[in-house]
């Protein structure tokens, strides 16, 4: 039998620490804000409904947690007395009678589903609280996990704890999960008698006890339950998503020769046999399809890339650009909202924008599509099969027809029909012996003025 769960995300409450104009929760590891990874850890453990507690930026945090597709109900702590008194401003959520009730913080972006599981699993063995643990060298600040014959008896906060007390090493990771009939009850009968004066969610832990029921700790590693104070610990936080995230990617057969240095986002999808050079930054809504180079230096956003296709080095590929299988599109090109057909080749120094290129079409090395008239955008189309010359010019709108050839160095501003060949440049002519005429008649120029000391 599935047991419902409801999950209560701690988004208030938080310092200054981070010194931003917006809420730290909304910060985003691998482009993805931070609260999101949260519920979609919880999604994956099977919560049933969100309860975020929100401080500033409320109707942002709200959508950020929504995204996961849970149904979320956001409630606002007014002011900071503690992780209980956060959990209550939720009491409205929690009265509607889950059989789990997991407890997390919005500022723990690796966290696990596995953790979360587990934690609910531990409840459904007979628990009323599972509490969240890790083993550290370092506990300085971490509330310390104080167990006896396998059951956790209490949590004691740094401040508040004894000397013997601070030599534990096993910490609580701040997320909880607690029996959904008792948890009301258990928050309710949290008292501040503490150093800070604040309400501990983890005093609920020997409030159980006391009334004859128990508490355990399971654990995780410590990099899942790190949370983000400061923008040192955020970028600590993405550099472990990321190496988290590459080599998911390489075991499942993406080549990277320096992963250190490839960026990926949370929604990237990369196919088996992709090899991803060194230097190269993926942002979000990214697909790279099987057996694909991308090549050094390259920056993919918004962009699939078919099977076979190689990229760069330095391309960047921008919103709506789409490379049909064996497509190339090289060094220093630009697409944006394009399609770039089967087998079609970009090569060298060209801004293709608001496009399709046709299969087997070329395009010649500095090759743009003018597709912006100061206030409009326009659409170019270059059949397939079509060559475009060196530093042509396409200013749409326009279009090129099928098997169609631009000389080199063409302004294009008429339609180009199928199989013709158009020239849009002035026509040259060669004056015999005017190059001589012309350099004698400038050196005597120079002579004059030197001579006349100007
Ligand atoms: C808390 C735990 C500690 C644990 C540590 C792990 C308690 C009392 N202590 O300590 O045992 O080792 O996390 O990181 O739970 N919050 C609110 N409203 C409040 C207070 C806090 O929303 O009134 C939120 C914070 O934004 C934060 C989370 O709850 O996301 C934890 O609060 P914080 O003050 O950072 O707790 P710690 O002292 O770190
Ligand atoms: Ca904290």
């Amino acid at each position: 039998m599935a047991r419902t769960c409801l999950a209560v995300v701690l988004a208030a409450g938080e310092s200054t620490r981070m010194k931003s104009s917006k809420s730290k929760v909304l910060h985003p590891v691998g482009n993805l804000p931070m609260i999101t990874h949260v519920i979609r850890a919880a999604r994956d453990a099977e919560v049933d409904a969100v309860a975020v507690v929100v401080g500033r930026d409320a109707d942002a945090v709200t959508a950020a947690a929504a995204d996961a597709g849970l149904p979320v109900s956001s409630w606002f702590q007014k002011e900071r007395l503690g992780t209980a008194h956060a959990v209550l401003a939720a009491r409205d959520a929690i009265a509607e009678g889950y059989d789990d009730v997991l407890v997390i913080f919005a500022d723990t972006p690796l966290v696990t589903p596995a953790a979360l599981s587990q934690a609910r699993q531990s409840l459904s063995d007979g628990a009323d609280v599972a509490v969240i643990g890790f083993h550290t060298q370092t506990p300085d600040g971490y509330g310390r996990l104080i167990e006896g014959d396998g059951d956790l008896l209490a949590i004691r906060e740094h401040r508040d704890a004894s000397t013997s007390e601070l030599a534990i090493t096993f910490c609580n990771g701040g997320l909880m999960a607690v029996s959904g009939a008792k948890a009301l009850e258990l928050l309710d009968s949290v008292q501040n008698d503490n150093v800070k004066k604040e309400y501990y969610l983890t005093d609920i832990v020997e409030i159980a006890r006391k009334r004859g029921g128990h508490a355990v700790a399971v654990e995780a590693s410590a990099e899942e339950l790190i949370g983000i104070n400061t923008r040192v610990e955020l970028a600590q936080i993405e550099a472990l998503w990321q190496s988290r995230k590459r080599r998911e990617m390489m075991l499942a057969g993406v080549s990277m020769q320096a992963p250190e240095t490839v960026f990926l986002s949370h929604d990237t999808v990369i196919e088996a046999d992709v090899t991803i050079e060194p230097n190269v930054i993926i942002g979000p809504g990214v697909i790279i399809r099987e057996g694909a180079t991308i090549h050094a230096f390259s920056h993919l956003e918004g962009a699939s890339v078919d099977a076979g296709c190689s990229v760069g080095p330095f391309a960047r590929l921008r919103p709506g650009a789409e490379l049909q299988s064996g497509s190339k599109v090289g060094n220093f090109c630009e697409v944006k909202n394009a399609v770039i057909g089967q087998g079609a080749k970009v090569n060298h120094l060209s801004y293709v924008g608001d496009a399709r290129v046709g299969a087997r079409a070329n395009l010649g090395a500095g090759t743009i599509t003018c597709n912006y008239d100061g206030v409009n955008k326009h659409h170019t189309d270059i059949g397939e099969g079509a060559f475009i010359g060196s530093n042509s010019s396409l200013v749409a709108p326009i279009s090129i027809g099928d098997e169609a050839y631009v000389a080199s160095g063409s302004v294009v501003t008429k339609d180009v029909p199928a199989e013709a060949l158009a020239f849009g440049r002035a026509t040259q002519t060669n004056k015999d012996g005017l190059a001589t005429m012309l350099r004698r008649r400038s050196m005597e120029e120079k002579k004059r003025r030197q001579n006349s000391g100007q």
